[in-house]
């Protein structure tokens, strides 16, 4: 059994009248500790994949197991348990709270588990001890990245999961980003799911899950991940 095994898993939107199906028979596993990007063109059911992972929407059919439990059956109370206490989610937008500061905005995180890091150090881990007393608004685009993600981590969860986590960030900011979660995967073990527009950085990955029109079609393991360091787009 792997840590995280999806079978049959399908969900479908009502969409004016019809529905429309976002995830159709996907099925997978990952193993504890790997970090796996989610490939596909726009509109082909990778935020619904993800969003189905951490709890956030149900599926209709199939199971999704996760740590030997199905979370598909979940009630709305498990469910926000399982997202309080197992999920760190990086959003495209970061989603911060706008009138806290960087430091505030990582310890309102930290509260919510008895296991979670230092606010403080972890916003160091992400290049940010400078700038903890800044607003959102006084941040940019990659330090507020790295906020909603030191906010994501303080929480030691053991699934990460990242929407398009460098898509709104220049080529360096990016790569920045990127070892951070690289960091996350292997020194904390935690699973670090990626999803991405942009093939170009799957070789760092352990593994590639490609999706077209709901569908899965490849999984590529891949045993020799490349330094992030080489990688260019
Ligand atoms: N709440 C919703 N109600 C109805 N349809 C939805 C809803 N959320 C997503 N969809 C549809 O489901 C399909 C998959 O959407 P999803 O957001 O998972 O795609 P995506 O692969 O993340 O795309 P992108 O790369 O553009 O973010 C799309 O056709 C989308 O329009
Ligand atoms: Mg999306």
């Amino acid at each position: 059994m792997s840590y995280i095994d999806v079978e049959h898993e399908v969900k479908r939107y009502d969409s004016g009248g019809s529905k429309l199906i976002a995830n159709n028979d996907i099925s997978f596993s990952i193993n504890q500790g790997e970090l796996v990007m989610i490939l596909g063109a726009s509109g082909t059911g990778k935020s619904t994949l993800l969003n189905i992972l951490g709890g956030m929407d149900s599926c209709d059919d199939g199971r999704v197991v996760i740590d030997g439990e199905n979370i598909a059956e979940y009630n709305a109370k498990e469910l926000s348990e399982y997202r309080r206490y197992e999920v760190g989610f990086v959003f495209q937008f970061y989603n911060l709270v706008p009138n806290l500061t960087a430091l505030e905005n990582v310890e309102l995180a930290s509260e919510i588990v008895e296991r979670a890091s230092d606010p403080m150090s972890v916003l160091k881990s992400v290049g940010l001890e400078d700038r903890a007393n800044n607003f959102p608004s006084q941040l940019s685009g990659g330090e507020q990245q790295r906020v909603a993600i030191a906010r994501a981590i303080v929480k030691r969860p053991k699934i990460l999961l990242c929407d398009e986590p460098t898509g709104a960030l220049d080529y360096q900011t990016g790569k920045q980003v990127l070892h951070i979660l690289q960091d996350t995967s292997r020194k904390y073990n935690a699973t670090v799911i990626i999803v991405t527009h942009n093939s170009a950085i799957a070789p760092m990955s352990d593994r590639v899950i490609h999706m077209h029109d709901a569908k899965i079609t490849n999984i590529e393991e891949n045993p020799n991940p490349v330094d992030i360091d080489t990688l260019e787009w």
